[in-house]
């Protein structure tokens, strides 16, 4: 099979097509033929080195297709079964090997592609709105970076809770799509802060660096910062006083592999995410798709600000 491996950290150059022997299933786990891999900002974590990795590795941490194999002790899982995974290293690949208490069914009704589109971020959306801060019916929520992959999926699950959501975005044709996505108001990041001073319940900032001070600014006594990324850089260390200065606030760093550790918490947000895509509810915009052997393209476009909603890669 061919896959995506790196042998040292860097840019998206040592993003390596390489043939690898098919895999072969360990107990407990399932080989997948790969219908899709979706692209992610842990993937260039991973392939720089700022979230370390033993190497070589096939990266890729989320994806879906058709089962091909079962190890010993697997019972739910078949030959034939349409699965995805999301928060499982080596999606980047023909076959990827996963645990098969990892995987969740595909209903009928959704695509593998769309699927492997709506896994990690849909999920990370999810439990943004639903358990890191659950929106409530009206709630003034701020979503940075409107017209991306998360930012697209954060507005329309907001939406779907009753709030009103302000989003910021770089672009007008960025503009346009985060209020296709159900934005109520959209904003530059140069303003935003002033705009909206003192009135958000929530901010949910993947972009970091740029715009986390703003965000504090934005939000309301007693606000919370949901920081789940950093997309412009990492936020430097925090004085906790600015919390008391800027209204009692709470701040919160969450990440997804603490909300779907446990299998029926990955089942319920899967299943959840799934109705909604069938019954028209959630609209996930694949904006891009590139053969499996082009990663490093996804990767350049990805970080250059280019893109909008979902990247694939298509083995
Ligand atoms: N914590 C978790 O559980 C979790 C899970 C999934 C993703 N994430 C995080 O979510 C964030 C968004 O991920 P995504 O895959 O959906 O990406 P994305 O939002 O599609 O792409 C990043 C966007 O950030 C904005 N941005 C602002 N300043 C930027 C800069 N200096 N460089 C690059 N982009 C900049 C850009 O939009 P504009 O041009 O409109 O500004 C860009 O399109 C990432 O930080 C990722 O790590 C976290």
């Amino acid at each position: 099979m061919r896959a995506i491996v790196i042998s040292a950290n860097g840019g998206p150059e040592v993003l390596e097509y390489v043939e690898r022997p098919d895999p072969e299933p360990g107990e407990g786990e399932v080989v997948v033929d790969v219908a899709a891999s979706g692209v992610n900002y842990i993937d260039v974590y991973h392939r720089s080195g700022a979230y370390p990795l033993e190497l070589p590795r096939t990266i890729g941490s989320e994806g879906a297709g058709v089962v091909s194999a079962v190890g010993a002790g697997v019972r739910d899982v078949a030959v034939g079964d349409t699965v995805a995974w999301a928060s499982v290293l080596g999606s980047y690949a023909e076959k990827a090997v996963v645990p098969a208490g990892r995987v969740v069914p595909v209903p009928e009704g959704v695509s593998a592609e769309l699927a492997a589109a709506v896994m990690l971020q849909g999920m990370t959306a999810h439990y943004l709105t639903h358990s890191t801060y659950a929106v409530r019916e009206g709630d003034d929520v701020l979503v940075h970076a409107a017209a991306g992959g998360m930012g697209q999926l954060l507005t329309q699950l907001a939406k779907l809770r009753g709030a009103n959501v302000y989003g910021t975005v770089s672009t007008p044709e960025k503009e346009k799509l985060a209020r296709e996505a159900g934005a109520d108001e959209v904003l530059r990041y140069d303003d935003f802060a002033e705009a909206l001073s003192g009135r958000m319940h929530v901010v949910y900032d993947g972009v970091g660096a740029t715009t986390f001070d703003g965000g504090l600014k934005a939000l309301r006594p007693r606000g919370l910062m949901a920081l789940y990324g950093a997309a412009s850089g990492p936020v430097p260390p925090l004085d906790p006083q600015v919390l008391s200065q800027n209204g009692s606030l709470f701040l919160t760093r969450p990440t997804l592999v603490h909300h779907i550790a446990e299998r029926e918490e990955l089942l319920q947000r899967a299943s959840d995410l799934f109705e909604w895509i069938r019954t028209g509810r959630l609209r996930v915009n694949v904006s891009a798709r590139y053969p499996l052997a082009e990663a490093a393209r996804a990767h350049e476009d990805l970080t250059s600000r280019r893109t909008t909603g979902k990247l694939l890669l298509i083995p």
